[in-house]
């Protein structure tokens, strides 16, 4: 069930999903992939697991991969549950897993992760990657993943790292920044993913959420968009990026997509090549406390 409040967030994403889809996941899913390799050798036999703000259903795929191991290697199996605010998302990943045949395994609901209608400890892991860390509520999202965790049951999480490492955030934000007008700069609140962009900023705030032995690592990958303007695109359409360009008039956003396009072409060598971005993570495993 989604609270009214968050309806409007997750009727941006159901927009975006095909975009996402096409652009994103196959970049967030390679990560969201080896973030979910991380635990899967300290999971317990037969673990039920939950996926928060599955977006394509990539993590919950490498889950499910994992049960059809298990139960070839001892007969039991565990289970997932795929969830995300975005109606469009949760058919997207529904649709994603159907060709597994996993149906006795993986079930895709819709849920808003800052108040999970699923019962307290009925979890042995929860993983969240890259979503969790952009909620408008973020405390409400990780004591609802430590809520429905048994105790000592493990969370995996990726969040971004800062522009100060990570490429794929300064080559996106600098041109956008260099070209809003000042009375919009001003006003720009810090966005508040960045508290936890660094290792100790994560492991405080999990800490402070109901989790312990918190371990961050590093993992980058390579994104890549088709061409300077796809990422213009999915740049304006994406719930995130969009409330930066949300007060610009007509003629300022002008600016602001000449400002972006002249950068990424000059990084892709030409408005028809592919453009490649270093992208920098942190990926944080911690247990219930
Ligand atoms: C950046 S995408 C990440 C998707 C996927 N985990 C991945 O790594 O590709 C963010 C996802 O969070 C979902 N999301 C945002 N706020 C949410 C909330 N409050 N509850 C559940 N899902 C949410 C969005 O619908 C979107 O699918």
């Amino acid at each position: 069930m989604i609270a009214a409040v968050t309806m409007e967030l997750s009727q941006a994403w159901d927009r975006h999903a095909g975009t996402y889809v096409r652009l994103g996941s196959p970049f967030t899913g390679y990560i969201g992939q080896s973030l979910f390799h991380t635990v899967a050798g300290r999971l317990p036999p037969a673990a039920r697991m939950l996926e928060v703000a599955c977006g394509n259903g990539e993590l919950a795929r490498a889950a499910v991969l994992h049960c059809f191991a298990e139960r070839a290697a001892t007969g039991c199996t565990g289970s997932v549950l795929a969830t995300d605010f975005s109606p469009e998302m949760v058919a997207r990943t529904s649709s994603n897993l159907n060709g597994l045949n996993a149906h006795d395994i993986v079930r895709c609901e819709v849920h808003d992760g800052q108040a999970l209608a699923l019962e307290s400890g009925s979890f042995d892991a929860v993983f969240s990657a890259f979503g969790i860390f952009l909620f408008p509520d973020r405390h409400a999202g990780w004591r609802e993943a430590a809520r429905v965790l048994k105790p000592g049951g493990w969370l995996a999480t990726a969040v971004w790292r800062g522009p100060e490492h990570n490429a794929l955030m300064r080559v996106q934000m600098a041109p956008v920044l260099a070209a809003l007008p000042d009375r919009i700069r001003a006003a720009l609140p810090s966005p508040g993913w960045l508290d936890i962009a660094s290792s100790d900023g994560l492991e405080r705030e999990l800490v402070s959420c109901g989790f312990s032995e918190v371990e961050v690592s590093e993992f980058d990958a390579v994104f890549t968009a088709p061409t300077p303007r796809q990422m213009w695109e999915s740049m304006c359409e994406n719930p995130v990026s969009r409330n930066l360009l949300a007060s610009c008039t007509v003629t300022e956003l002008k600016a602001v997509e000449a400002s972006v396009l002249e950068h990424l072409t000059s990084l892709s060598g030409g408005p028809d090549r592919a453009l490649r971005l270093d992208g920098s993570c942190h990926f944080a495993v911690a247990r219930r406390a």
